[in-house]
């Protein structure tokens, strides 16, 4: 036997991974359990987890390792500093004392981390190594293409490789400061939403817009090659030695100044947005018809910060030479623990591997989940009201019910998804019919911003009839977007309508899901994966005809997703969502007078905007 904890920490997205005989047994973020949003610390909490779930003790670990070298990526920040000073000491002096304290005595660290109770290997990956881990051996594929593409680990931005089974290599390379990460991050940054993790805002945000500046973008900020490499300009960029992402020329080239975060959105952000997605999704494409040729490989595995731009990957999915893509649903840092996890067993221990049907990564339902009994006890604790139905029809009826009539419902059910979106086991999800529901939703129950869009789940069975997706388009892990069938849509898109005001328009049978540019960001659910969920779907089906919803994440703007039935509870009881899901335990709002209250403006006030 041999049990392996992957760690990745200390840049954002914390997070542990428990690999034991080759099964992942475990993984989680430690934002869900810290309720800091992207929480970079040791990953404490995450890792006690993983072990409880595993029943074993840290005195049972036979190797921990770390998803990146940290000697490797301090000799990158130092010598891009050294090229950039004196003008990078602004963010030498921030960087350094963090560096010198903690990631420069990493195995030191990492042990005191486990209480000083393991004395075994410690092991570092490469992170793009850790990447391209856990996008392959968690596959459904004997063999695969492999491409990473992020901002930044040690020097790597972006590899391509391949994999054959239980090994994985990785033969070319892109290095800092040319990413397509840091790309993107540097347009998030200029249209005022958050780095790191603002940019799934602004691909949200780009149908509003036309691509105008797309040629500017390729004329002056990124040389671009045939197979998909380049590099950028970087006299226009600010981040190898400021402290911001763009640098005055790149405002200029632009014709204004970053827009301050909050600020009304103007249709110049708009249209930025438009532009570096339609640049992106350029060179990922470019990128993935560049692997197809080396490789001959049918088959696409895709991991890394950038793999999160479901848009881009519909786009390789269907303009591009690959049969079949997988996708690592943690594909930003968090997913590095489990590269590493499954790195050491496959190619450090040599253990064979035969591919999973329909993948390895057990719908990426990884996370804690809590009983009844657990649930029941809590409820009474604070006095709430609920209703206990153990028949899981009767219950999925009742939940499909209760969105027919356009209410609101949170879900926690099962274990705790892993990597950032909601699948169905801690979301929120209404009625994907309603023209309305998608501002309720944004305004009344996140607290975000209008215009972002949501997404929809439907019954695998049935997607080809509400998306233009073919058979091989799986999404069981939302990270494609597909159009919406035409005969589903409603009328032409209306010329009249500009920027934000497009959001006006109901454009389909599902107008709640339906983006401004009539594509949807799908999770097809399936009865292998997501089983209740399915059946949820199913019922809903059965009373409207419809097997779409709306799922969203349940947590709102700023607020980690939702871990333990108490998170759950507190976040319903401080917005609007009509009804509670936890386990086999239903809560309608109306019937909560006598529970402990929280105002809706205490509730949000506990978290930053994002
Ligand atoms: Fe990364």
């Amino acid at each position: 036997m041999a049990v392996i904890l992957g760690i990745s920490a200390f840049y954002h997205d914390s997070a542990a991974a428990l690999v034991v005989d080759g099964e992942i047994v475990a993984a989680a973020q430690e934002e869900r359990f810290t309720r800091r949003k992207h929480d970079h610390e040791f990953p404490l909490n995450a890792i006690r987890y993983c072990l409880d779930e595993a029943g074993l003790q840290l005195e049972q670990l036979d190797y921990v390792g770390f998803y990146e070298k940290p000697f490797v990526k301090f000799e990158r920040l130092l010598e891009t500093y050294l090229a950039f000073a004196p003008a990078g000491f602004a963010s030498f002096v921030k960087a350094m004392p963090l560096w010198l304290r903690q990631k420069l005595h990493l195995p030191r660290v990492i042990r005191k981390g486990l209480g000083d109770a393991y004395h075994k290997r410690l092991v570092f990956t490469e992170h793009h190594e850790s990447h391209a881990a856990s996008a392959f051996f968690p596959s459904p594929f004997d063999s695969a293409a492999i491409m990473t593409l992020d901002g930044v680990g040690e020097w790597a931005t972006a590899s391509l490789g391949v994999g054959e089974g239980n090994r994985i290599r990785l033969s070319h390379e892109m290095h800092f400061p040319h990413s397509l990460g840091l790309l993107y991050s540097a347009f998030t940054y200029f249209t005022g939403f958050r780095v790191n993790s603002g940019e799934y805002k602004l691909m949200g945000l780009a149908p509003y817009g036309e691509p105008v500046y797309a040629e500017t973008i390729l004329r002056h900020l990124v040389d671009l090659k045939p197979d998909g490499s380049f590099r950028l300009d970087m006299s226009y960029f600010n981040y190898c030695q400021g402290l911001t992402m763009t640098s005055r020329k790149f405002a200029r080239l632009f014709g204004a100044a970053p827009r301050t975060p909050e600020s009304p959105l103007t249709q110049r952000e708009l249209d930025l947005a438009a532009s570096i997605q339609q640049v992106t999704e350029e060179i990922m494409l470019r990128s993935a018809r560049h692997l197809h040729a080396i490789t001959g490989q049918t088959n696409l595995c895709l991991a890394g910060g950038v793999a999160l731009n479901c848009v881009g990957n519909g786009r390789i999915l269907r303009e591009g030479p690959f049969e079949r893509i997988w996708i690592q649903p943690a594909a930003g840092d968090a997913g590095g623990a489990l590269g590493v996890a499954m790195f050491i067993w496959h190619q450090l221990l040599g253990r064979p591997r035969s591919a999973r049907i329909p993948d390895g990564q057990g719908g990426s339902l990884l996370g804690p989940r809590f009983g009844n009994d657990e649930i029941c006890a809590f409820l009474d604790s604070v006095g709430a009201t609920y209703h206990r139905i153990d028949d899981e029809d009767e219950l999925c009826h009742n939940i499909a019910g209760l969105i027919r009539e356009q209410k609101v419902v949170g879900l926690v059910q099962g274990r705790m998804e892993f990597g950032p979106r909601a699948l169905g086991s801690r979301s929120i999800i209404g009625d994907a019919r309603s023209p309305e529901m998608q501002s309720v939703m944004n305004l009344k129950v996140k607290f975000r911003e209008s215009f972002r869009p949501f997404a929809p789940i439907v019954l695998r069975e049935r997607m080809s009839e509400y998306f233009d997706m073919r058979d091989n388009e799986d999404s069981p892990y939302m990270l494609l977007v597909a159009p919406v069938a035409a005969r589903q849509r409603l009328g032409s898109p209306d010329e009249n309508l500009h920027g934000l005001d497009k959001l006006k328009l109901a454009r389909s049978t599902i107008p709640a899901v339906t983006h401004v540019d009539y594509s949807a960001r799908v999770q097809t659910v399936d009865p292998q994966r997501h089983a209740r969920l399915h059946k949820l779907l199913q019922n809903f089906e059965q009373q409207t005809g419809c097997p779409v919803l709306i799922n969203t994440s349940f947590n709102v703007r700023g607020e980690p997703i939702v871990c333990t039935p108490q998170d759950a509870y507190r976040c319903f009881m401080g917005t609007n969502m009509d009804a509670l899901v936890l386990e086999n335990v239903l809560l309608r709002k109306h019937e909560q007078q006598g529970a402990v209250d929280v105002t809706t403006k205490q509730y949000l006030a506990q978290f930053a905007a994002d």
